[in-house]
């Protein structure tokens, strides 16, 4: 599956760079808002669609706006129907104007391999938890994080077939840094010797990943148990050398000879 390659149609990607100008001519809070914002939109890698928008906003108003398809200005006020028609005349306004569309192809390609081309793999953990309704004694949680980009599919398997009733979704959360994060909840009557698992695919993963469930202890409780039982293991070697330790001795003292 791969989301990046084919992002809907709808989907409009763009770079926008935003020069304020900010006119405090009044005392106080009052002031005049003057934004130029440039932008390079396109739908899809092969940048057929690319293009270059210049707009100019004036205390939240765009009067007027280069469009690099047309390779124009569209004046929406009437000073920007008037300033449009003076920038439209002049032909070297409009070459520099055009000319930013090849700036933007130039960075665009270079975003995509850098950025919108990587993918990220998430953490995916399943843990119990108290259900949310009581149809069901049981309810699981997968949790997937920190995956990159948006666009993931997140289902449940009971034996392999896939469960779609009882099932809710968290939406894909920005974590604020990039990833995103994403919580699928099971709710269930367990039934003996089942395996439950929760299948993950999203463009880091070609052949999708599946996480089995285990029931028999979640993982701080089993750390604890690997734990104590490795102290155990060593303070039997620790005792056990000591013992052979202090034998050998009490041995060589017995040999050694008295006058
Ligand atoms: C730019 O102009 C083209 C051609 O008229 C139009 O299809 C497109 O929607 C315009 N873009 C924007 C963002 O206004």
């Amino acid at each position: 599956m791969h989301f990046l390659t084919t992002p809907a149609m709808s989907t409009f990607y763009s770079c926008i760079s935003n020069a304020v100008l900010l006119f405090a001519l009044l005392p106080n809070t009052d002031g005049y808002f003057l934004q130029l914002l440039t932008e390079c939109r396109y739908t899809s890698e092969d940048l057929h669609d690319i293009e270059f928008l210049s707009r100019q906003i004036f205390n939240k108003l765009e009067f007027a706006r280069y469009n690099s398809t047309l390779n124009k200005y569209i004046g929406y006020t009437e000073h920007g129907v008037n300033n449009a028609e003076r920038w439209n005349a002049d032909p070297a306004v409009l070459a520099r104007q055009l000319s930013n569309l090849d700036v933007c192809k130039h960075n665009t390609a270079l975003y995509w391999e850098n950025m919108l081309k990587k993918t990220v793999e998430p953490s995916i953990e399943i843990i119990s938890a108290s259900p949310a309704s009581s149809k069901h004694p049981a309810m699981l949680v997968c949790a997937v994080y920190d995956f990159y980009p948006k666009g993931i599919k997140v289902t449940w398997l009971r034996d392999g077939q896939e469960v779609t009733s009882d099932v809710t979704s968290t939406e894909e959360l920005s974590n604020g840094d990039w990833y995103y994060q994403l919580h699928s909840h099971l709710e269930y009557t367990p039934r003996s010797g089942e395996t439950i698992s929760c299948k993950v695919e999203h463009g880091s993963l070609p052949q999708g990943k599946v996480v089995t469930w285990d029931p028999s202890m979640p993982e701080a409780e089993r750390n604890k148990v690997i734990i104590g039982a490795s102290a155990l293991v060593l303070g039997l070697i620790i005792t056990i050398a000591g013992v052979v330790y202090y034998k050998k001795k009490s041995t060589g003292r017995i040999l050694v000879p008295s006058s």
